[in-house]
């Protein structure tokens, strides 16, 4: 595939043809300014000249002074080599003429010049010349026309506007690749930059994501671009981080079980046993795996949610029915921790019901296990605006802000002392975020005062028709 022309290479070009187009129409404007004046000037002089056989014709009335009338042209006319006079009679018979060699052979066998200035070319050299026809006063009774051809050498005006254009043409081409060249440096100069930018760029692997690019001198479009790249690698940067912060929790969970299963197992094998001291080993083994299994399957739901790989039925989900199921489900569990749950309000959402209920258990589960024995946890539902909001609120610790901000984190817990409330594995609201943005919603927590607040703000499902 051909290479698109590189940034510096089209400035040079562009100014190239911007210089050279200004050029040109300047060329061209002066040039006919030129040419013009010459076809003046010429018209002058012939008129001139006409003028002065003009004078010479009147004072020629009589016989004797037209006698005399070739020898005065003649010495009008000495040193005009490049002017050339024809006259004629009504005959048509040339009776005087200077320098006719200026003429061509049909001028000189009496052919008439059109109206106005006419021009010929004779022996590779320009001329211009005009006819006038003048009607003499008689003299001896006979009024006599006379015809008078002017006829002017004009190559070295020709030769000067050849010459003019031939240097007009060696300046713009001049001009044009001096300003390519400017062109090309400015833009090298004005591009070092994005260069720089690139180079750094260029350098940047995963374990040096920490850099950022500098834009200290850089100019204000490159600025923008400098930092549009280091908002990217920001972003990059903390997804970066999150992700070998999760490969490192992954480890660092999964060491746990193992480390006990291992040390459960092998002290179980230090010396024989009973088959019912090995029947609580494997039972005892059994729940850490089973332990293993729900984190390792969290983990891949979590994943798939987040790549968009979930099934997505689109069913109307009623809030209410399913709260009030996951009530009747934990009703057990709450009433052993001396908790009591309430339902409030009811809203339509489409989406995937067991999703949907996962997400309301797993809020449900993390507000009984952190509301102290006769504590309430309020479920409320309500539409607000175009969606619609479901918010598990429980007394209990407070999270504190910067935990708040944390606890949708995979493996988070709020708590560093896990053992305190259970097993959590710090799953359970990560979950739940990527089940309500896998819908089209967003989490909010809140946690003041020993209340603590997570709500899950959905799109409101669309109205329905009477009687579904
Ligand atoms: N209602 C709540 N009150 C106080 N702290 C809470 C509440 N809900 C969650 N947290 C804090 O947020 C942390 C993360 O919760 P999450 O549900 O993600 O994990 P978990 O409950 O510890 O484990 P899992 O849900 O995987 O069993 C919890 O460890 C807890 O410290
Ligand atoms: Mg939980």
């Amino acid at each position: 595939m051909k290479r698109p022309l590189s940034l510096t290479a089209r400035l040079a070009l562009l100014f190239a043809a911007m210089t050279a187009s200004l050029l040109i129409v300047v060329g061209v404007v002066l040039g006919r300014a030129v040419e013009a004046h010459f076809v003046e000037l010429d018209n002058h002089e012939l008129l001139g000249k006409f003028a002065l056989i003009e004078n010479h014709l009147l004072t020629s009335a009589t016989p004797e002074a037209r006698d005399t009338l070739g020898q005065r042209l003649d010495d009008a006319f000495v040193g005009h080599d490049m002017v050339g006079v024809l006259l004629r009679d009504a005959e048509g018979s040339v009776i005087y003429a200077v320098h006719p060699s200026l003429f061509n052979a049909s001028q000189l066998a009496g052919q008439r010049l059109p109206e106005g200035i006419a021009s010929w070319e004779k022996d590779g050299r320009d001329y211009v010349g005009r006819e006038r026809t003048f009607t003499l006063p008689s003299g001896a009774g006979d009024a006599s026309r006379v015809t008078a051809l002017v006829g002017l050498d004009i190559t070295h005006h020709a030769q000067f506007l050849d010459a003019t254009r031939r240097g007009l043409w060696l300046g713009i081409s001049v001009a044009a690749a001096v300003a390519a060249m400017l062109g090309w440096w400015a833009a090298h100069h004005g591009l070092a930059p994005l260069r720089r930018v690139t180079a750094t760029a260029g350098a940047l692997s995963a374990a040096r994501l920490g850099e950022r690019l500098d834009d200290t001198d850089a100019p204000a479009e490159v600025h923008e671009l400098v930092e549009a790249l280091n908002g990217m690698l920001d972003r990059l940067e903390s997804a970066f981080q999150r992700l070998s912060d999760f490969s490192a929790d992954i480890a660092h969970e999964l060491r746990t079980p193992v480390s006990n299963l291992m040390t459960q197992t092998a002290v179980c094998l230090s010396h024989p046993r009973s088959a019912e001291e090995y029947r609580d080993v494997l039972a005892s083994n059994l729940e850490e795996y089973e332990r293993i299994a729900r984190m390792v399957g969290d983990m891949l739901f979590i994943a798939k949610a987040e790549n968009g790989r979930l099934p997505h039925p689109d069913e109307t989900v009623e809030l209410a029915a399913e709260a009030r199921a996951l009530v009747e489900f934990y009703e057990a569990l709450a009433e052993e921790r001396g908790v009591k749950m309430d339902v409030g309000g009811n809203a339509r959402v489409r989406g995937d019901g067991l999703m949907l209920r996962r997400a309301i258990s797993n809020l449900l589960s993390n507000a009984i296990r952190h509301t102290p024995a006769d504590g309430t946890i309020e479920i409320t539902i309500a539409d607000e605006g175009p969606q619609v909001a479901l918010r598990v609120r429980n007394h209990g610790d407070t999270i504190s802000p910067d935990q708040l901000s944390r606890v949708f984190e995979r493996f988070h817990r709020a708590s560093p002392d896990r053992q305190r409330h259970g097993e959590g594995a710090g799953l359970g609201l990560a979950i739940t975020r990527a089940i309500v943005e896998a819908h089209g919603g967003t989490m909010t927590a809140e946690s003041a005062d020993g209340v603590t607040t997570f709500g899950m703000l959905l799109p409101r499902a669309p109205a329905q028709p009477f009687g579904r």
